[in-house]
């Protein structure tokens, strides 16, 4: 069965989802977009999601198409019309369609479209085995603050890495880990920190790194927001991940070095647990 979309004011399904060759998106991924988690049928942490949304799109001077308000009920519209119990709701904002030119469109009304995934994010294999992770060069742009649709870097650091048989990429620029293609990244010392690059230019303001590390300080744990090598990455405890669609995930292999022992850690695996049970009882931030 096809899926219920959204385009521009009208649900369609996904077959007759179109978009003008014309959008700025397409031309010059001129748009910014947010993937919000699903579980039990309800958004999670969506507020900051769109909080996040309004920030990408300040930053690009693009007006919003919608009020949150209107947002979230689209959002969960497609919800209810696809029966989504667990998954993503993808949404994209554009500059909308115009002549191609570098120069932004003058009363050129912003486009959005929205979509949902189905995926067993909390039953992930993943969270049994760890992710096997390998570095690549970070080849993307000077601000990864903004959420674009500009994306091709990173996935061909992902496709890297499945190629080689990994299971995803951890970015580095000189010797300092940035992010993960499409995650924020963590090292757990052996005293206990966790250590994840700070906020700034450089990476993407995760919604679940926010999160995460909120639960992880009410839980005692020490956090040092700032850049870390590779080679601490090597010597560390434990690794992990987090996204809206992995939670928290732990690494155990980079550029096919165990990390630790070589299985998921316990920190990693506790603010899971955590970030779960808060995300299912309706309860987080
Ligand atoms: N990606 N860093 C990058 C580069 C990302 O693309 C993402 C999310 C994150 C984590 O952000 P959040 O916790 O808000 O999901 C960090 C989404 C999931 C994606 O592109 O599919």
């Amino acid at each position: 069965m096809s899926r219920i979309t959204y385009v521009n004011g009208a649900y369609l399904p996904e077959e007759k989802a179109k978009i003008s060759i014309f959008d700025r998106g397409f031309l010059f991924a001129d748009g910014v977009y947010e993937v919000s988690s699903v579980l039990n049928g309800k958004l999670i942490d969506n507020t900051a999601h769109l909080a996040r949304l309004h920030r990408s799109l300040n930053e690009l001077a693009m007006a919003a198409p919608a009020s949150d308000d209107e947002i979230t009920a689209i959002q969960e519209e497609l919800i209810k019309r696809n029966n989504l119990k667990e998954g993503v709701v993808y949404l994209q904002v554009t500059r909308g369609a115009a002549d191609r030119s570098f120069t932004y469109p003058v009363n050129t009304p912003s486009s959005l479209v929205m979509f949902t995934q189905e995926h067993d994010l909390i039953d992930n294999p993943k969270t049994q085995t760890g992710l096997s992770v390998i570095t690549v060069p970070d080849m993307r742009w000077g601000r990864r603050d903004i959420k674009t649709v500009q994306l091709l870097a990173a996935s061909m650091a992902k496709q890297a890495a499945i190629d080689v048989g990994a299971d995803d990429a951890w970015l580095i620029e000189g010797d300092v880990i940035t992010e993960g293609t499409s995650n924020n990244t963590y090292i757990v010392t052996h005293d206990g920190t966790i250590v994840t690059q700070h906020l700034g230019h450089k990476i993407l303001s995760g919604i679940t790194r926010q999160a995460v590390l909120t639960l992880a300080k009410e839980d005692d744990i020490i956090i040092e927001e700032r850049p870390f090598t590779l080679d601490e990455a090597l010597q560390a405890t434990e690794a992990f991940v987090t996204s809206a669609s992995t939670f928290v995930l732990p690494v155990v292999r980079i550029n096919g070095t165990d990390i630790g022992n070589g299985k998921p850690g316990r920190i990693a695996h506790k603010l899971r647990q955590i970030y779960l049970d808060k995300a299912l009882n309706g309860t987080l931030a």
